[in-house]
């Protein structure tokens, strides 16, 4: 056999291999087909045992070109395998690679609200308040009536309100988003008798424009204490206790005048500012002072209106905001933040 002759021979044998692979569409048959064009007894495999007859200045020219195509159709096996076990994953089960690494499991964080209301509540059921939630959908009755904010009331536009589109027999809506936690107290006093220390954490929904310092949906968390006996510097004491646990035990408090309809007398309670103790900065609009909560005595009408007797019981609320107290201690400065979903925003908290 001339070497042009065995040079034909190894691409005719090439050819042939190739447009048969072609055809395969199988793993077994894949198989069969590396046997027969490439196995021991293969043509090919034959012809390159054979090169030891050919004259020696033959040899390298022949043999480079036998192993050349022997590597193409190595590769073309290969290339077939990978092609079959994309279009076959069960059936290719064997060549799946298990020392490859995994795909990472992406490991998700608690968010920023749900850990402040967490470490607020904490706060709280230490000095005894258990933690109770409440309907986000609320009746007027307890939203406003309850609390000493009767329908017509001008004291209603302190809360912009989003209405549940339902009107009663008299024409009235009765359904709202809740404007805050503060409907809770009612529910509750209605279902316990005293002593009642509880707080309220949850969302509420206002009718408002958004900017840094409002959205239109936040979290609030209410407190409410009512037992014999309950006076003022309970109310003093509680909150002091609550803002040097969350701001530092060096924080000193102010309670101011306010008027919120479900409190009398009513206050709001500042702190004094822990970035620049008091000396006035950006932060505390340079008053040296941070509001922090709404509180205030428990009006009688409140507790007349559950069936408690003011002559017996009295006690304090408050209400705050728990993104604001976040906002605060992490220097946030946008509370849109909190719900827009940016995951460079959240990772900060996990
Ligand atoms: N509910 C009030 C608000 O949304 C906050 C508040 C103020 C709650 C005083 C209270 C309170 O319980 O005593 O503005």
């Amino acid at each position: 056999m001339s070497e042009i002759d065995s040079m034909t021979q190894v691409a005719d044998i090439q050819a042939r291999a190739l447009l048969a692979l072609a055809a395969v569409d199988d793993l077994p048959a894949l198989d069969e087909w590396r046997v027969s064009f490439m196995g021991r007894r293969s043509a090919l495999t034959q012809l390159m045992r054979s090169l030891g007859s050919l004259p020696a200045e033959d040899r390298p020219a022949l043999g480079a070109f036998a192993n050349t195509a022997r590597r193409t159709l190595e590769e073309a096996l290969s290339d077939r395998r990978r092609e079959i076990a994309r279009a076959q994953p069960e059936a290719a089960a064997d060549a799946i690679d298990v020392t490859l690494p995994g795909w990472p499991t992406p490991r998700g964080g608690i968010h920023p609200t749900t850990r402040i209301v967490r470490e607020i509540c904490a706060a709280f059921a230490s000095m005894g308040f258990s933690v109770v939630e409440g309907p986000e959908i609320e009746w007027d009755h307890y939203n406003f009536e309850m609390l000493n904010i009767p329908r017509h009331h001008p004291a209603r536009d302190m809360w912009d309100t989003l209405w549940i589109d339902f009107e009663d027999a008299d024409g009235e809506r009765p359904m709202l988003l809740r404007t805050h936690t503060s409907p809770m107290q009612a529910r509750i006093m209605e279902s316990t008798r005293p002593p009642v220390r509880v707080v309220v954490p949850g969302k509420c929904y206002r009718y408002e424009a958004t900017d840094p310092r409002h959205e239109w949906h936040f979290y609030q968390i209410e407190g409410l204490a009512v037992d014999r006996g309950i006076a003022m510097t309970d109310l003093k004491g509680t909150l002091y206790e609550f803002a040097r646990r969350m701001f530092g035990v060096d924080r000193k408090v102010r309670f101011r005048c306010d008027y919120f309809p479900f409190v009398e007398p009513g206050v709001d309670m500042s702190i004094d500012c822990f970035l620049c103790q008091g000396d006035g900065c950006r932060v505390c609009s340079h008053t040296g002072w941070i509001e922090i909560m709404g509180a205030g005595m428990v009006h009688p009408n409140v507790l007349e209106g559950v069936g408690y007797d003011p002559n017996i019981y009295t006690g304090f609320a408050f209400g705050m905001g728990p993104e604001r107290i976040s906002m605060l201690k992490h220097g946030i400065e946008d509370i849109r933040l909190f719900y827009s979903n940016d995951l460079r925003f959240l990772r900060q908290f996990s």
